[in-house]
């Protein structure tokens, strides 16, 4: 299935902001685009001012002739609903629909996003706009998709004004029905927290020490459906309206803690589209958590690729210094998305603004003109570039990914580990990362999957510090082990159920007999101490070491693979001969156990070894940089066929055996292949169509 299909191709283009820009430069704009080959655009996400200039007049006029001159030139439209950055006549009718910080500072108007994701005031005229639009443009040819809000909790994503505060209550309500539930689910017995009904109950702000847990973790729920709520909200007007026309809300993507539930959002929607802004001064490691994130957007929608809903050409403006990143480092960026399974690349922004917040944001079209100086722009030669990049490859579309190996996330539970009061710092998204990082390298397909989902037809699931898992997912880790697949638990996994509460009696919980082992106790250590692991068993993962975690553990049914053996600092620990790597067949399956937060390299063994273990192998073996992947047609009409996408991130040259693939034809231009190898030049792709594979 494609992204979009009314679009069955690849799409290209980026956000379109013509409200800062005279007519005249909106023809100038729609032919513009056409030269680069961008077919579709991203139109008035922040246009609610301009098509609503008083709370009982729209104008829409202005939005018809965009709309017809991007139709005239084959340019699609994804159109917004607009209702991202409220306007000054709604603000200043309704003062409290603005955010409350835990500061109690109240934001202001002249930014955008501001309103407080509850507000009931910014809900009913957003509800007003959303129809508004909907029926305006509902069979308008250009029309293909909804662009729902924008980035969701970017800049805001709670709120303790007074409104939310009493929702929050009704909430709590609805969830526990009573006041002693609540206490008992919290254990407000602990530090006299005890409340005697529901009006006592705030919101946690800021407090003299350590919050209550349980209820920190219940507002992150209660802030997180907020978002959930108000693109059902959108989504609800859209459905009815439109029926036929796909939804989507673009991510920000996973760069600090989510404060957002994609998985439920994803659940609302089409399609998935997520807004890239890797750090081009971060190197491979950006370049890896880039991968992580594009992974875990196509994951939230199995089978249907996602779309790169924006990226920037050029530099951004909102980092503490803004290296740009080069033409060809976009270039390869791109090609990055479409390896890990999107349909689509897009931009902020069509034409980069003379003035306002992002002036200094770089855009498809730069601000200094195509030419300049007797020579075309950098920015623009890609912009063409990307353009007939997308369009040589345009089979590709549509196309899906299919991994072998998941890792687990469950946002509720990342919440609960970012909460103060732990043995050490547990950095969840950093875990996720350090278990990514071995598989990309490997060119090892991964799918991000929430422990709860159906992990059918994966062979190795890896759980990196899931601290809370709830029944339902203990029971489909239990029956994922006994029909056969490989399971690894990391330190701090299964610790706790979904109120935080602690599971007693050896941890990992319920799953102690998939593991075969029993948790003791926690061991944090200082962050320079270094432990050794030393191998039990012939197949020697080689000498391991970790740092910052481990835990104390007894194997019961588990077979040791490997022991804590001293370290440069810790004396008193009693991890000596412990073991800190255990396997346990269960079932048809089994079970892996991580007692310590391994370094890199012994992380890469292990990651090594587990896949070995379950007869999992990597598209491709490539230099260090070099990604590879495979995406595999399941249209009818293309069953079978499969293309291996290859993009050097590195700024060498690499010579590239393609093995056992046969090539049958280059998608990409220069088509770079002689016989079976591949040179690819510094930041240099190749997409090529394989041959059906040989029996
Ligand atoms: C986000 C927003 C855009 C723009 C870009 C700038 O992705 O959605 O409107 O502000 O950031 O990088």
């Amino acid at each position: 299935m494609h992204a979009l299909p009314t679009l069955p191709t690849l799409a290209y283009g980026g956000d379109y902001n013509p409200e800062q820009w005279p007519a005249e430069v909106w023809r100038e704009d729609a032919r513009l685009m056409r030269e680069a080959g961008v077919n579709l655009v991203s139109l008035g996400i922040f246009s609610w001012a301009k098509l609503q200039p008083s709370a009982d007049r729209f104008d829409f006029d202005w939005l018809d002739e965009v709309m017809g001159l991007l139709h005239d030139q084959g340019v699609a439209v994804n159109l917004a609903t607009a209702t991202a950055s409220p306007p000054a006549w709604l603000v200043r009718a309704h003062p409290e629909m603005m955010p409350v910080t835990a500061e109690g500072a109240v934001l202001g108007h002249g930014s955008r996003q501001h309103y407080a994701p509850w507000s009931q005031a910014y809900r009913k005229h957003a509800r007003v706009l959303v129809r508004a639009v909907a029926q305006r443009y509902a069979t308008h040819p250009a029309l293909v998709s909804w662009h729902i809000n924008n980035e969701l909790a970017c800049h805001v994503h709670e709120s303790f004004d007074p409104e939310t505060i009493d929702l929050w209550r009704q909430w709590l309500e609805q969830r526990y029905a009573d006041v002693a539930t609540v206490n008992r689910t919290w254990n407000t017995a602990f530090w006299s927290q005890a409340y005697g009904s529901l009006d006592e109950i705030g919101a946690p702000r800021l407090g003299p020490t350590f919050l209550n847990p349980g209820m920190c973790l219940d507002w992150r729920r209660f802030c997180a459906e907020a978002f959930v709520d108000l693109v059902r909200m959108e989504a609800a007007i859209l459905r009815e309206v439109t029926p036929d026309i796909p939804l989507n809300t673009n991510f920000v993507g996973w760069h600090d803690l989510p404060l957002i539930n994609h998985r439920a959002i994803a659940a609302e929607i089409d399609y998935i589209s997520w807004d890239s802004y890797p750090d081009p001064a971060g190197g491979l490691e950006q370049i890896q958590a880039n991968a992580l994130c594009h992974d875990f957007m196509r994951s939230l929608k199995p089978g249907r690729p996602f779309i790169l809903m924006e990226q920037g050409t050029g530099a951004v403006n909102w980092r503490a210094f803004n290296q740009p990143r080069s033409p060809g480092m976009t270039r390869a960026l791109s090609h990055q998305a479409l390896a890990r399974g999107a349909d689509g690349v897009m931009f902020f922004q069509w034409r980069q603004s003379r003035s306002g917040a992002e002036q200094f944001h770089s855009g498809m079209l730069p601000i200094q003109g195509r030419t300049l100086a007797g020579h075309e722009h950098r920015i623009w030669t890609l912009t063409k570039q990307l353009g007939d990049d997308l369009t040589r490859a345009k089979a590709v579309a549509g196309s899906t990914i299919h991994a072998d190996v998941a890792l687990l996330v469950d946002y509720e539970s990342m919440w609960a580990t970012s909460h103060g009061g732990k043995p050490t710092r547990v950095d969840v998204m950093n875990e996720v990362t350090r278990h990514h990082r071995p598989l990309w390298e490997r060119n090892v397909a991964v799918d991000l999957r929430h422990p709860e989902d159906d992990l059918t037809g994966y062979r190795l699931v890896i759980a990196p510090a899931v601290q809370l898992l709830s029944d339902n997912a203990i029971d489909n880790l239990h029956a994922f082990v006994d029909r056969g697949g490989h399971l690894a638990f990391t330190p701090f996994t299964g610790i706790g159920d979904t109120t935080t509460c602690l599971r007693e009696g050896g941890l990992p919980g319920r799953l102690t007999d998939v593991f075969g082992v029993a948790v003791e106790e926690w061991i944090a250590v200082a962050p320079t101490h270094r432990g050794r692991v030393k191998s039990e068993t012939d197949a020697d993962p080689g000498p391991l070491a970790w740092t910052h975690f481990a835990e104390l553990i007894h194997a019961t049914t588990a077979r040791v693979l490997a022991r804590f053996d001293g370290g440069n600092e810790l004396t008193d620990s009693g991890l000596d001969g412990r073991p800190a790597l255990t396997q346990n067949a269960h079932g048809r399956g089994q079970a892996w156990y991580l007692a310590a937060q391994f370094d890199r390299p012994s992380l890469d063994q292990i990651i090594a070894h587990l896949l070995d273990a379950a007869d999992v192998r990597g598209v491709l073996d490539t230099p260090q940089g070099v990604e590879a992947s495979l995406r595999q047609a399941e249209d009818s009409t293309t069953v079978g066929l499969r293309y291996l996408h290859l993009i050097n991130h590195q700024a060498d040259p690499v010579t590239i055996d393609l093995k056992h693939y046969r090539g049958e034809e280059c998608l990409t231009d220069p088509p770079m292949m002689a016989g079976h190898t591949l040179e690819l030049p510094p930041l240099g792709v190749a997409i090529i169509q394989l041959d059906p594979p040989v029996d």
